[in-house]
């Protein structure tokens, strides 16, 4: 008796075939399957409407200081660097990007065969406002750390925006969220964040865009 028309025979009395094995689930930090390629592509989609909302607000910044120059023990409450306009600009832009990527991912996917995250509409302004947050909260703990505005914060510069838009994230649109986010994807956001962040900052200066390289 061929195992095929076993197979046939349990299933047709409604019994499984136990002697085929289960089918092998992937395991490990990539444990949707996806290559490393994959997810690479994936983690930089998703995060570039965290990613440019900072750049934008540096070619924005100016105007009234959020803080309206109040100070705290001796201190700003946050100092001039972090301003409305630069922090409304930078997430008008990133919410824009965010809707242009909706608007494109679906045939670059198919192109690129990958499926490529779309944005949910609480996430699309989720992921830039939180990148702008993450920033604001920044200056807050430098200020009372008794850095002056420019000053670097080690670590806290390089991902103070990328763990509150993940937090928003999550918030806005939790379903959503745990399916995108998956441990693949959070390891590789937090491998490349600091490299792209400290790369554009370098350029950024080196451009005459900004007063310090980091
Ligand atoms: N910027 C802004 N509003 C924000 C964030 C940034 O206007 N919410 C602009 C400001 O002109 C700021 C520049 O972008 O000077 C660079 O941003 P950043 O490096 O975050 O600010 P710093 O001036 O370095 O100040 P801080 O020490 O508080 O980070
Ligand atoms: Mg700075």
């Amino acid at each position: 008796m061929s195992p095929s028309f076993y197979s046939h025979l349990l299933s047709a009395v409604g019994l499984q075939d136990d002697t085929k094995p289960p089918p092998i689930k992937p395991i490990g930090c990539l444990e949707s399957g996806m290559t490393l390629l994959e997810t690479v592509l994936i983690a930089f989609w998703v995060m570039l409407p965290a990613y440019v909302p900072n750049n934008a607000a540096v070619l924005a910044g100016g105007g009234r200081p959020i803080d309206g120059g109040r100070t705290w023990g001796g201190k700003r409450v946050l100092g001039d660097g972090k301003t409305w306009r630069g922090t409304a600009v930078g997430t008008a832009v990133g919410a824009t990007l965010a809707i242009v990527l909706n608007l494109v991912g679906g045939d670059l996917g198919a192109s690129l065969g990958v499926s490529l995250p779309t944005f949910p509409p609480a996430v699309i302004l989720a992921l830039p406002f939180g990148a702008m947050l993450g920033d604001i909260l920044a200056s807050f703990l430098k200020r009372r750390t008794g850095r002056d505005r420019g000053a670097a914060f080690p670590g806290v510069d390089q991902l103070d925006f990328v763990i509150v838009s993940l937090f928003l994230a999550f918030v806005a649109a939790p379903g959503w969220f745990l399916e995108t986010f998956t441990l693949g994807v959070l390891v590789v956001i937090f491998v490349i964040t600091p490299i792209l962040h400290v790369t554009t900052n370098i350029a950024a200066y080196y451009l005459g865009l900004k007063n310090e390289p980091w």
